[in-house]
């Protein structure tokens, strides 16, 4: 049985200090207790193409439809009116208002023109179609223009880098015109002339500095003459990318995954790993290289993704922010929750055989075959790729099949890769690792702060891959982050048996949001962070590496536990790391009684993540209404009282003399 029991039998009087509730709840601490190590792997980050994560979000391609294959079926999918359906019978709403989404024709003053999506001589087989601009008369100005992802945030002074791929029919050359501009056009900020454009399909290049900052702006394409011109491949991206990574991520976004220090990233989810289809899966190998040979897909959160964002800007990212690897491979069947379909037992070892791949390509020599493809890609070193998982929530009995045959491939090849499973399988291989999912309302998460206390110590190890408060949290409240934080309380008091955890979805675009409740809201120049982002980041910045026998006291009468605590220490710091949640409407004065450690210091440094009202939401208008806020208490010691402030989440770190 394990400590931080709700002890309702402690009858101790209640006395008001300073309109707080008194000291009747006593946190008593065991420091000469057995201690359990904290996983290092422990707080993480699951990053899933869900909400417009990837593309207009974290991925910093500002043109929208850049390639022209948006309203591609996924091969065997056929449309029943405006929707999708898939052999199995999954349906799925049409996700472009027309071929060329994203483009229109500008056309001023006399200019006759078309524009029109066309297959004749494509740019290359991963991209069979292209954009068709024919100019009749040319005007005051001809030409394409693109509004990105809900507008282009345009900043003056900074440097934004055009690249396109253009042909003409028999050599014919244009000038063409390229600026950034206001939404309609009305204002011009940046504009550079492109000359001889023509012939054989080429890239072009220029770079555009617009001298006033829109949120809302657009890139516009004008020719200057009649004739025909075809595009593919139109990118438009901010040289300020996050490390200035080519092909990179947007500077803030991946700065706030950064600030967590997350032990590993878990990629690409979630249910895109299995595709409404098995066509629509993820398929890495159509996620590297150059731009121009990737191949994008429909995705089932009901938008198109380019894969620009990709499996070896993933890797990067974990390089970039210090993070282990954790990736996600198809297990031959498509996700679970969209009428699944399972590839046939003979088909399976080439779905093992596209793990391995992925599995070289990250951690191969550079003389490997998929070793080669990174280093080609620009990074002959290895990734710090440390995890893989076979499948996401799959719970089929051909899982169980499958799993065996991927564990027996990757297990001798890889030894040091940990492999995560989906489910507690008995019999063939061994489950080392499992991947348990946890979503639901403020009380479940209360509740299940207890959840991992009675599990089977010989049981496999536990990731809970995906956790978040979603029901009844508006979208995404304070009291939802609060019973997050009582739920990891709980996570790392059972450090023997949890060993990661990260917070699921990530991301959301405001303007088009497929979950309920999510991480980090952002539009294309601004951001919020959830508090359920404060909860996690202030978990990984006070992971102990060991936790303390803990256990909470309270009043008798109360029908449920408000104050959840769990000690730890932080050796090399000489700290004892105490976090404690309040969800309590009431300032609650606390005794802190530590006994087993020699000598506690007076000053500590305090975190408290809260707020009177429990349902205040971070908003990107007003994303700073509950963030942390940092302080100093000199009254610490062996035995003290802390008032916790009213539905909040406090970090004491208490300065240890002697540990
Ligand atoms: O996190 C959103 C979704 O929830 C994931 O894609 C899936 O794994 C889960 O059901």
């Amino acid at each position: 049985m394990k400590t931080n029991k709700w002890i309702a039998a402690v009858a101790l009087c209640a006395v008001a200090i300073n309109g707080a509730v008194s000291a009747e709840t006593i946190i008593r601490i065991d420091a000469a207790a057995p201690r359990t190590p904290v996983s290092p792997g422990m707080y993480g980050i699951f990053y899933e193409e869900i909400n417009h994560a990837g593309e207009g979000g974290l991925y910093a391609e500002m043109v929208q439809n850049r390639d022209f294959e948006m309203n591609q079926l996924p091969e065997g999918a056929s449309w029943a009116g405006n929707l999708l359906k898939t052999p199995q019978g999954w349906q799925e709403r049409k996700w472009f208002s027309n071929e060329l989404h994203g483009w229109t024709l500008i056309r001023s003053e006399g200019a006759r023109g078309a524009i029109k999506q066309d297959s004749a001589k494509p740019l290359n087989e991963r991209n069979p179609h292209s954009m068709r601009l024919t100019a009749r008369e040319a005007g005051k100005r001809l030409g394409v223009a693109n509004g990105g992802f809900w507008g282009m945030n345009f900043q003056a002074g900074k440097w934004y880098d055009l690249s396109f791929y253009a042909r003409t029919e028999s050599g014919e050359k244009f000038d063409l015109t390229a600026s950034l501009e206001s939404a309609i056009g009305h204002e011009s900020y940046a504009t550079a002339v492109i000359k001889d454009v023509g012939g054989d399909w080429k890239q072009y290049r220029c770079a555009l500095q617009p001298k006033t900052t829109d949120h809302n702006g657009r890139l516009a394409i004008a020719i200057a003459r009649p004739g025909v011109i075809w595009f593919d491949v139109v990118s438009l991206f901010p040289r300020d990318t996050f490390k200035n990574r080519p092909n990179g991520l947007r500077a803030d976004l991946a700065q706030t995954l950064a600030d967590l220090k997350p032990a590993f990233v878990r990629f690409p989810g979630g249910a895109i790993v299995g595709g409404m289809m098995l066509s629509n899966r993820i398929q890495w190998k159509n996620s590297i290289g150059d731009i121009a040979q990737r191949k994008g897909t429909a995705n089932l959160w009901g938008y198109y993704t380019s894969n620009g964002l990709g499996y070896h800007e993933y890797l990067q990212l974990c390089e970039d922010i210090g993070a282990s690897a954790l990736w996600v491979c198809n297990p031959g069947s498509s996700d679970n929750y969209r009428r699944a379909e399972y590839a046939k037992p003979e088909e399976i070892p080439a779905y093992v055989q596209e793990a391995l791949d992925a599995l070289e390509y990250a951690l191969g020599p550079a003389d490997s075959k998929w070793g080669a493809q990174r280093a080609a890609n620009g990074h002959p070193a290895p990734f710090p790729l440390k995890y893989i998982e076979i499948g996401n929530e799959a719970s089929s009995r051909q899982y169980q099949d499958n799993y065996k045959l991927f564990y027996k491939a990757i297990r001798p090849k890889y030894p040091d890769v940990v492999i995560i499973c989906n489910q507690r399988i008995k019999g063939g291989a061994p489950v080392e690792m499992v991947d348990d999912h946890k979503y639901g309302a403020p009380d479940s998460f209360f509740a299940a702060h207890t959840q991992y206390d009675n599990a089977d110590r010989s049981g496999p190890k536990v990731y809970v891959g995906e956790y978040g408060c979603n029901r009844g949290a508006g979208e995404g409240n304070l009291m939802a982050a609060l019973s997050e934080a009582a739920y990891l309380l709980g996570l790392e008091r059972n450090a023997d048996v949890v060993k990661m955890v990260s917070y699921a979805p990530l991301f959301f675009n405001v303007n088009d949001i497929a979950w309920p409740v999510n991480m980090i809201g952002f539009d294309n120049h601004r951001m919020a962070p959830r508090s359920s982002y404060y909860v996690q980041k202030i978990f990984s910045l006070n992971r102990p590496d060991e936790t303390l026998k803990t256990s909470v006291e309270s009043e008798a009468g109360a029908d449920k536990p408000e104050i959840f605590a769990l000690a730890g220490v932080d050796k090399k710091a000489g700290k004892i790391v105490l976090k404690v949640v309040n969800r309590a409407r009431e300032p609650r004065a606390v005794s802190i009684q530590i006994s087993g450690a020699a000598k506690i210091g007076e000053r500590a440094k305090v975190t408290t993540l809260g707020n009177d009202d429990p349902t205040v939401e971070n908003t990107v208008d007003e994303p700073e209404i509950v963030v942390p806020a940092g302080s100093e208490f000199s009254g610490a010691g062996e035995k003290f009282t802390y008032t916790f402030k009213p539905h909040s989440l406090t970090v004491l770190r208490l300065s240890l003399s002697n540990s």
